[in-house]
């Protein structure tokens, strides 16, 4: 499986200018888009685009490059399947997932794939896009149970959900997101944390106003979502920097596991005059385990 993602920078497939650009944004991942940020009558030519991309040039970079193809039910989701999972994409992305059924659907499609293009069979995870139709949010809960090898983590978005249910817009007068949409966002994260998958927050669309990115980004992490999608390269630094543990949570970390260590049968410690157990071990070596694995990826 793919290493933990902190930043997912979306470039459009069509635009061979910002793939360019986006090898130098420091991005933890790239998904490059076949979606809604490609017109319909450039589908074809982001599809090749994105598949020469991937056979080639993809190789000698170390970038993990995703593809967000087309919706599973409309015939683009086909065509983009066939021409890009040759060039092995570190993952795919499904817009406008309805329920676990369309990821299991996709998985199937990426099964006979693989076999085509000699590929390890059930390497290509996936991740759903799971609260764009109005549906979807409805089958959240599914999830934990439904059989997805493949799942890499749950993702959200308020854009597309806004339409689906005829909003004229997805904002409070204060500017924060309407209640529905902050249910979505929700149980996307406790539908990916129940399933034991990484819960990806949505684009932050103002991409000129950093310090709202920066405040967002460290609330999202603070609540327990593990990264976030960007749309502009200013964007990933602040987004890898909120996402990651800071030297203080570090720190911390290691005093905790080492006040374990040192009281191997105590269910219980002390540290600076405060009480930890377990769910505070837990914590601490997950902080750990992510900043091991931020460094090392
Ligand atoms: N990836 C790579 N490079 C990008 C980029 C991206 N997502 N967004 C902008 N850039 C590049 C631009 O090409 C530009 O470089 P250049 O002047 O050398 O051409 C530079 O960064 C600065 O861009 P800027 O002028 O600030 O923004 P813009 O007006 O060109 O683009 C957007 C604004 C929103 C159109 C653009 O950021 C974008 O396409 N984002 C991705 C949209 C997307 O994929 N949406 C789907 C998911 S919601
Ligand atoms: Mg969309």
């Amino acid at each position: 499986m793919s290493a933990p993602v902190r930043s997912i920078l979306f470039v459009p497939g069509d635009s061979e200018r910002k793939i360019e650009k986006s090898r130098a944004s420091g991005a933890d991942a790239i998904v490059l888009d076949l979606e809604d940020s490609v017109a319909q009558a450039r589908k074809a030519i982001a599809r090749e685009t994105v598949a020469t991309l991937l056979r080639d040039g993809a190789r000698a970079d170390k970038m993990a490059y995703w593809v967000r193809i087309n919706p599973i039910d409309t015939p683009d989701a086909l065509h983009d399947l066939a021409a890009i999972v040759a060039g092995r994409p570190a993952g795919i992305l499904l817009p406008k997932a309805q329920s676990p059924a369309d990821v299991a659907q996709l998985s199937l499609y990426l099964d006979a794939l693989e076999i085509r293009d000699d590929i390890a069979p059930g390497s290509i995870p996936i991740m759903p896009v799971a609260t764009e139709t109005a549906r979807a949010p409805l089958t959240l809960h599914h999830y934990p149970d439904a059989a997805l090898p493949r799942l890499f983590g749950i993702t959200w978005g308020a854009e597309d959900l806004s339409s689906a249910l005829g909003a004229s817009s997805n904002k409070d007068d204060d500017g924060r997101l309407s209640l529905s949409y902050r249910v979505a966002r929700s149980l996307t994260l406790m539908a990916a944390k129940a399933c034991g998958v990484e819960a990806i927050d949505t684009v932050y669309p103002d991409f000129r106003d950093l310090d709202g990115l920066k405040r967002d980004s460290l609330a999202s992490r603070r609540e327990g979502f593990t990264g976030r999608f960007a749309i502009h390269p200013d964007q990933v630094e602040i987004i890898n920097a909120a996402f990651s543990p800071t030297s203080d949570e570090i720190a911390w970390s290691q005093q905790v596991v080492a006040a374990f260590a040192a009281a191997p049968d105590a269910g219980v410690v002390a540290l600076d005059g405060k009480m930890l157990d377990m769910p505070h071990l837990k914590q601490a070596r997950h902080i750990l385990a992510l900043s091991d694995a931020h460094m090392t990826a």
